[in-house]
């Protein structure tokens, strides 16, 4: 399979699991069941539910194993999306090509709906077979998946990211620092989803390890490529403002460094990245949605 008709079928795989764990658990009916859904299913490009699989495979797993950890980690991201857009924040109107939840419904609701995604994610992790009837995974690795998944999500992760880039805003950073916050408030989940894809496979530490330095790079690049299509793609195209970084006095590589020097270190770290998968294995062939992935993140129009 190539791997445009690989990525259709990920994140066709992906959105019936993420249906399935809508429809199975939010039982409520109401504005809450319904803004969680009008955000989650609004056409994301599911990278990193797509890293989980993508390493759980590369790793000798199946992507069945890997899929309760793919959806809790999108239902994260998409929570992480609906309040980054809130008033408070970076006060954005469209998403995903669609009004942002908070225009869509209302503040108190797309809070709300946030709350409930992110902690949906972890009755996804903990309950899945009951959820989606799906075999489980065992029960110790479902908890190291809770750590990870908290870890990264939380105070010491993309939660700080956040805080930097909101307390940053309007003032002017070192290229250290908003490295630093990149690899926190996007590094975090992405580093995330390969560790939670090799968990599922039931991966060593020391493979975890070796995944490390891929995951992180790509995680650095996938943040700088968003801070560059911000100035060069439209609105229409990236289903979200653009030039909102411009607008609101973000720190991002293009207002620091420059858009052809943020390009360049967008391309060095995919060069890292493939690298560091020669270490994971010889092998090739497993992974190669993995360098596959690599490409994408930094070649994507949006
Ligand atoms: C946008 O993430 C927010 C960042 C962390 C840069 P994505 O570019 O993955 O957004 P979706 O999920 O495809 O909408
Ligand atoms: C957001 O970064 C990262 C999150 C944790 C949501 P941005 O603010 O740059 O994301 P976009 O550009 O709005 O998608
Ligand atoms: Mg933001
Ligand atoms: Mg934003
Ligand atoms: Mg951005």
């Amino acid at each position: 399979m190539h791997f445009p008709e690989y990525l259709d079928h990920c994140q066709h795989w992906i959105n019936d699991g993420l249906i399935t764990v809508l429809d199975q658990t939010a039982v409520t009916s109401g504005r809450i069941r319904e803004a969680m859904a009008y955000s989650t299913m609004a056409g994301g490009k599911r990278v990193r539910p797509m890293l989980v699989l993508a390493t759980c495979e590369a790793l000798g797993g199946t992507a069945e194993k890997a899929l309760p950890a793919a959806c809790a980690i999108e239902l994260i991201h998409t929570y992480s999306l609906i309040h980054d857009d809130l008033p408070a924040m970076d006060n954005d109107d469209l998403r995903r090509g669609r009004p942002t939840c908070h225009k869509a419904f209302d503040e108190a609701t797309a809070i709300l709906a946030g709350d409930a995604l992110l902690t949906l994610a972890f009755e996804v992790i903990g309950a899945f077979e009951v959820i989606a009837n799906h075999q489980q995974l065992p029960a110790e690795v479902r908890l190291q998946q809770s750590i990870t998944l908290a870890k990264a999500a939380g105070c010491n992760g993309m939660i700080e990211g956040q805080a930097r880039d909101m307390q940053a805003t309007g003032q002017t950073l070192t290229i250290d620092q908003l490295k630093e916050l990149h690899k926190l408030k996007t590094g975090a989940l992405i580093q995330a989803s390969c560790t939670l894809g090799a968990l599922a496979a039931g991966a060593s530490q020391n493979q975890i390890d070796a995944l490390c330095e891929y995951a992180e790079a790509i995680g650095l690049a996938f943040q700088i490529q968003d801070d560059i299509l911000d100035v060069t793609t439209s609105s229409e195209i990236l289903g979200k403002p653009q030039g909102s970084d411009i607008e609101f006095g973000k720190n991002t590589y293009v207002s620091l460094l420059g858009l052809e020097a943020a390009q360049q270190e967008a391309q060095a770290l995919c060069n890292t990245a493939l690298n560091a998968l020669d270490k994971v294995t010889t092998n090739k062939d497993h992974t190669r949605r993995l360098r596959e992935l690599a490409i994408y993140i930094v070649d994507r129009k949006n």
